[in-house]
């Protein structure tokens, strides 16, 4: 049996197993504080109703679930990914997330592991920086995740010039604005707020 057919059952299996709470998926450290951590506080907090998650993969597939309360919108640039999308899904790339929504309109943005797994030119990750600003309402949050490592890290993140639009925010059940993952990808997630300018 080929590589991609043990892939696709393996899908198969989480897709379905996952319903019954089974979760067969190997989770390196930062994936488990994303689930177990940040999740249940975007679940817990009532003012997070409109959510936007970029990037989908066979991993996240059960995420528009969990997320079934609120309206969990998910985006991504390959159509090859869509059967891994919410009920509403967008095949674009992020740097156009402001043609899709308003301005103020969004509550949260979880952004993780896009920069530096696919966009990767500085134009386009600024494109995508001020159009997530624009589209989060006042207060929203930003969930910007990233591995800092050379080969998935393609500016330091100082360079990353649209960050600076927001404040940086200390997420509650981390108490801190900046979450490092003891893990060998080095992953990190950055908590920010948008705030009046
Ligand atoms: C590592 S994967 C999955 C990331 C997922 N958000 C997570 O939490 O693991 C990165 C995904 O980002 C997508 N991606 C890359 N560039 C993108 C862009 N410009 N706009 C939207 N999605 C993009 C890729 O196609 C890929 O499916």
């Amino acid at each position: 049996m080929g590589k991609s057919s043990l892939k696709q059952i393996r899908i198969g299996l989480h897709r379905n197993l996952i319903r019954f709470g089974i979760d067969i998926r190997k989770k390196r450290a930062d994936r488990k504080l994303l689930e177990q951590v940040i999740f249940p506080e975007l679940l817990r907090t009532p003012d997070y109703r409109r959510i936007l998650f970029v990037g989908c993969a066979w991993y996240t597939l059960h995420y528009p679930q969990l997320f079934r309360s609120r309206e969990f919108i998910t985006m991504e640039i390959s159509p090859d990914e869509t059967p891994y999308g919410g009920s509403t899904h967008i095949i674009d790339s992020c740097e156009n997330i402001a043609r899709h929504f308003q301005e103020n309109s969004l509550d949260v943005v979880v952004f993780n592991g896009v920069y530096g797994c696919g966009l990767n030119e500085l134009p386009a990750i600024e494109r995508t920086l001020l159009a997530v600003h624009h589209s989060l309402r006042l207060n929203g949050l930003f969930i910007f995740g990233w591995n800092d490592l050379p080969a998935m890290a393609p500016y330091r993140i100082e360079q990353l010039t649209g960050l600076n639009a927001f404040e940086p925010y200390v997420f509650p059940p981390l108490n801190k604005t900046i979450h490092e993952s003891d893990s060998k990808n080095r992953h990190r997630f950055h908590f920010y707020r948008k705030e009046l300018q």
